[in-house]
């Protein structure tokens, strides 16, 4: 099992080229199974994610291959339609291979997803409007088995209960090979489903409103294969943007989605750091002790204060001046980072969905344990500007997000080993 040891206290100075998005990259490798071709994917994060994936679509049939950030997905044959458990338990994403794989064959089976641990994450919402689309899902021992009567999923009104990712992603993915028109209301605004949308319309399909809350699809009878680059990671970004201002640092972030960014650039502002923006980059520079936010930070949709950066955005004010107030209204359990941020000598009170972050001194290094991927480069920045040494454990949660955390960090000035 690795592990990261920082020194913390040293000023981070630098510039960084942000990683492709790994939420994007995802749902857009399920949507290669939809071309019976050979999509080129340039700028694909190096994730162990992204693996699980090509796993995933090597195990249907697909030839993936990877190499220097670009992934090579031909999906000419597909001569399998069902994933194991074992795939699809490596991440939570893998559900999006459920509508993909319907858009593809119109059947699959497929199992409960894993991922992180961040409470109840059920798929109540995808099931009822897969079906509302004519499949026909059963479980039966664990599995989900899924099939489109006649071949091919019926187009369909959707409401979604709430603005789900995921369940946004899986709708589209089958819709666009499928028969009439399919519109979804209250569909998920978030920055990669606009990129899933861009890839699937450079295959030929037929969507608009991406974006707002009502996207409408008309299914077409067959896509083709495209070569796509991957938009920038906005979560990375607001991670190594945390860092820098934590460590009271200078960071030039280049190859920065800056519109997709706003949310969390316009709350980092508030803690008193430069940040200038201009064409594709962003610099920061954070001189003294970081302020406070005193307007309570709402964890919401897109675009809203988005929950992954949460966490990040929490270490880097444990150690501000006053005291800031979160609210995470997405995920059940997505402040279990909270306990290894207090041993690093961070006062943080946890109450439901609210924590109150009242920002100490100084933090200290510490042995903790990464909880979950955003939960555990919150770790890595509370570490990076606490004195002395810290120890994190468990940081494949961390890798299955972050291209080369230790690189980045290096690269940066930050004392971090990997061992
Ligand atoms: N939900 C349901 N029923 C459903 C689907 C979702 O109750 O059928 C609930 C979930 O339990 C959760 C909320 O709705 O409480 C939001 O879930 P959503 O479906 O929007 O999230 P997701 O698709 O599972 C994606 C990202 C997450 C990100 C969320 C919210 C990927 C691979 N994952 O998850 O990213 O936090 O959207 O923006 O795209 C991460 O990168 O660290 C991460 C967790």
């Amino acid at each position: 099992m690795q592990r990261f040891i920082i020194n913390g206290g040293r000023r981070l100075r630098g510039e960084l080229a942000l990683q492709g998005s790994k939420n994007s990259s995802l749902p857009i490798m399920a949507a290669s199974l939809l071309c019976c071709g050979e999509c080129t994917l340039h700028s694909c994060p190096n994730l162990t994610d992204v693996y699980a994936a090509s796993r995933i679509l090597n195990c249907v049939g697909c030839k993936c291959t990877f190499s220097d950030n670009t992934a090579v997905i031909n999906s000419v044959v597909i001569d399998k339609t069902s994933i194991s458990e074992e795939l699809m338990r490596e991440m939570r994403s893998s559900i999006i291979f459920m509508g993909a794989m319907l858009g593809r064959a119109g059947e699959c089976t497929v199992s409960v997803p894993g991922g992180c641990e961040l409470g109840p994450r059920p798929i109540d919402m995808h099931i009822s409007a897969l079906r509302k689309m004519g499949i026909e899902i059963r479980e039966s021992g664990g599995s989900i088995i899924c099939k489109a009567p006649a071949g091919r999923a019926k187009g369909a009104k959707i409401n979604l209960a709430f603005p789900s990712v995921g369940a946004t992603e899986n709708v589209i993915l089958c819709a666009v090979t499928a028969e009439g028109e399919t519109v979804i209301n209250n569909a998920a605004r978030e920055p990669e489903i606009c990129d899933l949308c861009g890839f699937l319309r450079s295959c030929g399909a037929d969507i608009a409103g991406e974006g707002e809350s009502r996207v409408i699809i008309h299914g077409k009878h067959q896509l083709h294969s495209c070569e796509y680059t991957i938009m920038p990671d906005r979560i990375a970004g607001a991670t190594y943007l945390s860092m820098a201002a934590a460590a009271k640092g200078e960071l030039i972030l280049t190859n920065a989605c800056i519109p997709e960014m706003e949310p969390f650039l316009s709350v980092l502002e508030q803690t008193g750091c430069s940040i200038y923006t201009s064409d594709k980059k962003i610099y920061l520079r954070s001189g003294s002790r970081l302020s406070a936010i005193k307007d309570r930070i709402r964890t919401m949709p897109h675009p809203g204060f988005p929950t992954d950066a949460q966490a990040v955005l929490m270490a880097a004010l444990a150690a501000a001046d006053g005291t800031s107030v979160f609210e995470e209204n997405i995920f059940d359990c997505r402040y279990r980072h909270t306990d290894a941020l207090v041993k690093m000598g961070a006062d943080i009170q946890v109450l439901g969905k609210v924590a109150v972050v009242k920002g100490r001194e100084k933090l200290h290094g510490a042995k903790v344990e990464a909880t979950d991927l955003r939960g555990g480069a919150a770790m890595v920045i509370a570490a990076l500007c606490a004195e002395g040494t810290s120890e994190i454990t468990k940081i494949c949660h961390i890798d299955r997000g972050y291209e080369n955390i230790e690189e980045a960090v290096r690269l940066l000035g930050g004392d971090i080993r990997r061992s």
